[in-house]
């Protein structure tokens, strides 16, 4: 009978836990594409896509041909190298502007990340348009290169600003939009709001923000929109966003590190002051001052990240030839759910963000009661499972949630069920051996014999 009881408990807490996870279908777009990434075929369970995602052949043989054959530097040679080196890099330029739905090219800066996009931003348009008593409203779950730009204006340039932060909403799934509204006013110069959060994996509803804004804020205000965990996951159309700016980065989405985006409304884009001098930014230059290079040119200082950009081309290339963003968010929700459930299966984990799983992107923050997640993070990684443990730069996050450290799992369309197998049964055994350390069990008389030593 109490048994009985139990279970009727136990299926009434976690209704579709069992479902789910027993009856997971592997999606055929991760069978098609695992063996095209070399590095994670060796072995290693990679559960940090999230950081950085792995590389297929495809991407890194596109870049090491350039090099083999046709590096050299871009828009200054009048020799046929340089003119295949413009050609490709401007070509990867267009790519990229057609994958997001820029306007133009114009409109699509290169830029060596998403975090080199965040502080031109608030260099260029943010000196240029704040002024004192200027509020620049930020969510509580950014990432650190959305909020520390903001604070080195304030410090360094423009003093009378003030940052506000919007709150979760009140179980910390989601912002708060009703917050955000009343946080708006006229003195709202910039709204800087994460697409789909690094830690709570929630997806925030840009076409609300905007019009939040439009309502509240000043008329000359801007909407930037952190699109690095968005853009790599399912389809953006930064026209649709209803938004200003969008920025992200390659090495998130199968392609190399160094190279990231800024997109801007051409309007926005042309009134801006240029960030860095340089080459490249150019039209005249005399000794007494210089005019600037047409877009997207005036934001390209000196020489760009040019086999990056060429591999992020080959990166889209990729993207679209395995089946394209529709088919890859729909992947990633199937491994991510499944990642969720089985988590949320283990005793003393707790995990963060929305518990709707439709509502979140394929990666888990959690922490374990009474083990530090640092400790967790070491053990997985002796087991060969790489997983992060930390603030993931979003320390205004944790410390609201009263937390100072998660451990995440993140997922991406080539992470098996075993990845996600042999992970949750390498965590189940960690925390029982700190559970046995705990009630004595792995070493009662606390000597430390026995304990391992996996600092050594
Ligand atoms: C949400 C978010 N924003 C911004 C960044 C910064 O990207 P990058 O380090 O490529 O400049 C990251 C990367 O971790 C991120 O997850
Ligand atoms: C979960 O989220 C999806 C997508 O936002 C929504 O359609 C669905 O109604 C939600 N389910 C529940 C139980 O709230």
């Amino acid at each position: 009978m109490r048994i009985a009881i139990l279970c009727i408990l136990a299926c009434l807490t976690s209704p579709d836990y069992s479902d789910f996870v027993s009856s997971f279908t592997p999606s055929p777009l991760t069978q098609k594409t695992r063996a095209d990434f070399p590095a994670i075929n060796t072995g290693t369970v990679y559960l940090d896509s999230a950081a950085s995602s792995q590389k297929p052949s495809f991407v890194i043989d596109a870049q090491s041909e350039f090099d083999r054959t046709t590096h050299s530097n871009v828009h200054r040679g009048a020799h046929k190298m340089s003119r295949e080196a413009t050609r490709r890099y401007e070509d990867a330029r267009s790519s990229l502007a057609e994958f997001i739905n820029a306007g133009s090219r114009r409109e699509l800066v290169f830029t060596s990340g998403a975090t080199n996009s965040l502080n031109l931003i608030a260099h260029s348009w943010g000196i240029q348009n704040l002024e004192p008593g200027s509020e620049v409203i930020l969510s509580i779950m950014e990432h650190h290169s959305s909020i520390v730009p903001w604070q080195l204006i304030q410090q360094n340039f423009c003093p009378g600003i003030k940052i506000k932060f919007c709150p979760l909403n009140s179980d910390n799934s989601d912002l708060d939009y009703d917050e955000l509204e009343k946080m708006m006013n006229a003195n709202t110069k910039v709204v800087s709001i994460v697409h789909t959060s690094n830690t709570l994996g929630i997806t925030t509803d840009t076409k609300r923000i905007a019009s939040i804004k439009a309502r509240k804020a000043a008329a000359d205000s801007i909407y930037i929109v952190d699109g690095c965990q968005s853009l790599p996951h399912k389809k953006v159309d930064v026209k649709d966003l209803n938004c200003d700016f969008f920025v992200a980065s390659a090495h998130k989405m199968v392609g190399p590190t160094g190279v990231g985006l800024l997109w801007g409304k051409e309007g926005l884009l042309d009134a801006m002051p240029p960030f860095m001098g340089g080459g490249e930014m150019i039209d005249i230059v005399t000794t007494t001052g210089s005019t600037f290079a047409e877009l997207p040119g005036k934001f390209e200082a000196g020489t760009p990240m040019i086999g990056q950009a060429i591999g992020w081309g080959a990166a889209l290339k990729y993207l679209e030839s395995i089946g394209g963003m529709e088919e890859i968010e729909k992947c990633e929700n199937n491994i991510g759910t499944y990642l969720y459930e089985s988590l949320q299966a283990i005793d003393g984990v707790t995990l963060y963000g929305p518990t709707n799983t439709s509502k979140r992107a394929a990666l888990a923050a959690f922490s374990v009661e009474n083990i530090h997640v640092s400790d967790i993070a070491t053990f997985l990684d002796l087991e060969g499972v790489a997983v992060r443990a930390g603030h993931h730069c979003t320390q205004p996050l944790h410390d609201m949630l009263g937390i100072s450290h998660t451990a995440r799992a993140s997922c991406y369309f080539y992470t098996t069920k075993e990845d996600v197998d042999i992970f949750v049964e390498k965590l189940k055994e960690t925390i029982d051996f700190f559970r046995s350390q705990e009630s004595g069990g792995a070493d009662a008389t606390g000597d430390g014999e026995g304990e391992i030593d996996y600092f050594a």
